[in-house]
């Protein structure tokens, strides 16, 4: 098909981060912003406040959960997790994708740990996760944003498990469910799934991760970014609102936006909602179509956000990967001049292919809208 199609998605942002913006957003959203004030200020703090009771207001997290707003987006959050609660045993490392592949390195190659397990598989795979051993830590991605392959459940995390659950939930937290009695580190960002302004991240710490926080001190010098403790104490001033350095409160306005918006939309259960029918969407067009499937091999690890592309066509197969890599980018190239679809080009180590991100801030219309467009992008590819 080369001929042009009719429709065009009202909004061509599919991003996988930042994501597009919520339904209806627009700079007026951040007219009330707290700009040129002290975020200690008395309204500064309260709006903080308000980022963290909204927050677990609406993932249903548990009362005795402390949640964070910490610097560096979710690698920040990430990276304080790791660097303050790992040492104690030894630690188990999952890696199917880039980010993954990313925590296994700084547990390796920064924080030298020497007991020390990676677990690995193949992009599109999940690793085996009944090799997981639970008498470790284990530090996971709950769904790989560059592979589009996520965990199916928590159901393969016991509840009586030794070391701690340290998730990485940056594309599943608001369009997944989160079990959070299997998790004992939750991290996300701003960024991912409600649209928000980059650079603030999220940190959520069980009674678990809280009682190892005061029971373990890391070898390693700790930058005072990363600092939970005071004096061998958990330190809950962070989780109170008072964020360990200065944060845009600019950025804070926008994340109060998104989290009322998914509170007047109806909360997780309808961001979810919404991530699955704009997964249907996808879903329909790949199985009528002849050149492209998922590349997430098992349908119940397929993400219903970072929803990744391969080209399956013996045409594009009979390529070599760097030529495949430029018919790919051709693809992606030609959507976004047409400007039907921004940056959905499959991330820069993945496979070669596209990347669609399908969380609750897209409209399903809007997906409808650019399947056509993959079709004729890859046609003209093709021909040319
Ligand atoms: C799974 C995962 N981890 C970490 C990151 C890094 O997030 P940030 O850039 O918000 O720190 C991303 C970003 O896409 C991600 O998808």
């Amino acid at each position: 098909m080369t001929t042009t199609p009719g429709l065009r998605p009202k909004s061509p942002h599919f991003s996988s981060g930042p994501c597009a913006k919520r339904p209806g957003w627009s700079p007026a959203a951040l007219k009330d912003a707290l700009v040129g004030r002290s975020h200690r200020s008395k309204e500064g703090k309260e709006r903080l406040i308000e980022v963290i009771r909204r927050s677990k207001d609406i993932l249903a997290m548990p009362a005795d959960y402390r949640l964070a707003i910490v610097p560096a987006s979710d690698t920040g959050a990430v990276e304080m997790a790791l660097w303050s609660l790992l040492g104690a045993r030894g630690v188990e490392v999952l890696a199917w994708e880039s980010f993954g592949e990313g925590w296994a390195t700084d547990i390796l190659k920064q924080l030298k740990l020497k007991d020390a397990r990676v677990i690995k598989a193949a992009y599109g795979l999940l690793p085996d996760l009944k090799a997981v051993d639970w008498s470790r830590d284990v530090v996971f991605t709950w769904n790989g944003t560059t592979s589009g392959v996520k965990v199916p459940d928590g159901g393969w995390i016991p509840d009586d498990r030794e070391g701690l659950a340290i998730c990485d939930a940056t594309s599943a937290a608001f369009a997944m469910d989160l079990p959070w009695p299997k998790l004992d580190v939750v991290t996300w960002s701003w960024q991912k799934v409600l649209g928000g302004e980059a650079q603030h991240g999220m940190l959520a710490l069980s009674p678990r991760a809280i009682q190892r926080l005061e029971s373990h001190v890391p070898p390693w010098p700790l930058p005072k970014l990363f600092r939970m403790t005071k004096g061998g104490k958990f330190d809950e001033a962070a989780f109170k609102g008072d964020t360990i350095n200065t944060p845009s409160m600019l950025a804070v306005e926008d994340a109060l936006d998104g989290l009322r918006w998914a509170e007047r939309i109806g909360g997780l259960k309808n961001l979810i909602a919404r991530s699955q029918a704009n997964l249907k969407v996808v879903t329909g067009w790949v199985d009528r179509t002849d050149w492209v499937g998922f590349l997430a091999k098992d349908p119940a690890t397929r993400s219903s956000t970072s929803v990744c592309l391969s080209f399956t066509d013996p045409w594009f197969l009979g390529h070599g990967e760097e030529a495949q890599a430029v018919i790919a980018k051709k693809v992606s190239g030609m959507l976004e001049a047409e400007g039907v679809a921004y940056d959905i080009a499959a991330y820069r180590d993945a496979p070669p292919g596209l990347r669609i991100w399908c969380g609750a801030t897209v409209e399903a219309a809007d997906l409808e809208a650019l399947m056509p467009w993959l079709d004729w992008a890859y046609a003209r590819a093709k021909a040319a």
